[in-house]
């Protein structure tokens, strides 16, 4: 394989995506980050510098989805797999591209992807069905007019909701805003009509969408009006196809469709609804417009929706309906572990979310990795590790008592999705004989998810997460340490520890933003 080197140089800039201006985290001075390319084996190479000022804040970016086997050092998570790069360092990241498909990468560092950095990721491999033109990532994200730990603050102040309204929903960066929503006494400059995203489609050919939800909170449903989807892949899993007229995406995941453009219009509206039912907007329709080969780009398409109504379930495709090209049989578990969601109040009042019994806290000055390459098997318990020693396969039960549906995401594996519902277990597994396989899976409010991962196969520490950008903050994390005799022998680049002495003396003379 080849190295697909980036450049990357974190900073914040005033920019206004839907025409309402706010301070917004850019890299290479783009929002939405430009795109990673590369070819299944490839390895991927990016340099991040954190020139992040007024004020300065640490960083770290991860490659979502990616197994990183051999290298948890780079998988980019402050607390777990480095310190955070502080204020005028650099950090490069080096990793294979061991899988293929669509994907984002995003910041790490408390709610910071809900302020921007976050940008889409391509690994081109087989192709798995026929198509003709590869439209490429379509980001679909929540958008918020606050800063991102002003959110944070308000998610776990005391008796808070958990959850907090967006302002916007965007696709690839782009919406309009009606500024005379805006708050009374709010004098942020805006502007209506800033723009939405466009698309084109050549007619009678099959165009290839990678939908990607990079959003903080909401749930999307995706449709494009007079089209239906055929779905090839779900984040980084080639699935049998299927047709489908809605794409349901929770945060951090990814879908793979194929469009034919056979509709009699010259022009279609894709849409994306925030669903209302499971997260807070003030806002939930994004639309971009998609032009046929011919068709007038100053004119607005004229199409009618034909998504069909939502159910208010807050889920993925069925899992039956999820099955996995590259047949996987399940294997038998040697260790099961449950672990339960929780909302509550701490003794100070704040809102918190626990997992597992623990409301996860972490030290971003001593990364777990770094601990358990010394040997290390025990940990602070607000850490939250679970060690799974040697054990091969290992399966989580996850019961959510909380009512609010939580997208969970594993690093370093693909899960075995074993079954999912409302209520507890019932102890059926969906096809054992080929499992729904990926990187994140919706659990609903007062429901289960029950996953397996293979995981002594990827030593390292992994982080375990609802992928709702402050959730993590407010407690939703639980890490497994894999293989630890494995850990303790690997050799972490000197670069990783040099993260640590930047950061402890950057935080001698400045207090980090939680
Ligand atoms: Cu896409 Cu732990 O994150």
């Amino acid at each position: 394989g080849v190295i697909r080197r980036y450049d990357f140089t974190i900073s914040r800039g005033v920019i206004a995506p839907d025409g309402y201006q706010r301070d917004v985290l850019l890299v290479n001075g783009a929002f939405p980050g430009p795109t990673i390319e590369a070819n299944w084996g490839d390895t991927i190479q990016v340099k991040v510098t954190n020139n992040i000022t007024a004020p300065e804040e640490g960083t770290a970016v991860h490659w979502h989805g990616f197994f990183q086997k051999g290298t948890p050092w780079y998988d980019g998570v402050p607390s777990i797999s480095q310190c955070p790069i502080a204020p005028g360092k650099s950090f490069t990241y080096q990793f294979q591209a061991d899988v293929y498909g669509s994907t984002w990468y995003h910041s790490h560092y408390s709610a910071q992807y809900a302020g921007g950095l976050f940008g889409p990721l391509v690994v081109y491999g087989p192709r798995t069905e026929k198509y003709d033109i590869d439209v490429g990532p379509v980001l679909l994200s929540d958008w918020y007019h606050a800063e991102y730990y002003d959110l944070v603050q308000e998610v776990m102040s005391p008796a808070g909701p958990g959850i907090v309204f967006s302002d916007n929903n965007l696709i690839n960066g782009k919406n309009n805003f009606n500024c005379s929503t805006k708050p009374a006494g709010d004098n942020t400059p805006c502007t209506n009509n800033a723009g939405l995203a466009k698309f084109k489609f050549q007619r009678g050919k099959v165009h290839r969408l990678r939908l990607i939800n990079s959003g903080a909170e909401a749930l999307q449903r995706f449709s494009i009006d007079g089209h239906k989807m055929r779905v090839i892949a779900n984040d980084f899993v080639s699935v049998e196809p299927y047709d489908t007229d809605v794409v349901t995406l929770g945060i951090g995941q990814r879908t793979d469709v194929l469009v034919k453009a056979d509709g009699k219009l010259d022009a279609y509206w894709m849409r994306a609804n925030i669903s209302t039912i499971c997260g807070l907007t003030r806002q939930p329709f994004a639309k971009a417009a998609i032009y046929y080969n011919g068709a007038n780009q100053n004119k607005e398409p004229t199409s009618v929706p034909t998504n069909p109504p939502d159910p208010g379930t807050c889920v993925n495709d069925d899992l039956a309906l999820t099955k996995p090209k590259v047949k996987m049989p399940l294997p038998k578990a040697d260790k099961v572990l449950t672990l339960d969601i929780e909302l509550f109040q701490n003794e100070t009042g704040h809102t918190l979310f626990s997992f597992g019994g623990v409301a996860f806290r972490g030290n971003m000055n001593s990364p777990t990795l770094l601990l358990a390459d010394l040997g290390n098997t025990t940990f602070d318990p607000i850490w939250n590790v679970q060690n799974t020693g040697n054990a091969k396969s290992v399966r989580v039960v996850v019961n959510n008592n909380s009512p609010i549906p939580h997208p969970m995401h594993l690093h370093g594996f693909d899960m075995y999705v074993l079954n999912e519902g409302p209520g507890a277990w019932d102890g059926s597994i969906v096809r054992a004989s080929n499992p729904q396989r990926r990187d994140v899976i919706q659990v609903r409010g007062s429901g289960h998810v029950v996953i397996q991962f293979d995981a002594a196969s990827n030593p390292g520490v992994w982080p375990f997460h609802c992928h709702i950008a402050w959730h993590v903050s407010a407690g939703l994390l639980t890490q497994f340490l894999t293989n630890p005799a494995q850990v303790e022998k690997m050799r972490v680049p000197n670069t990783v520890a040099e993260t640590c002495r930047q950061w402890g003396a950057w935080t001698k003379t400045n207090i980090p933003e939680q």
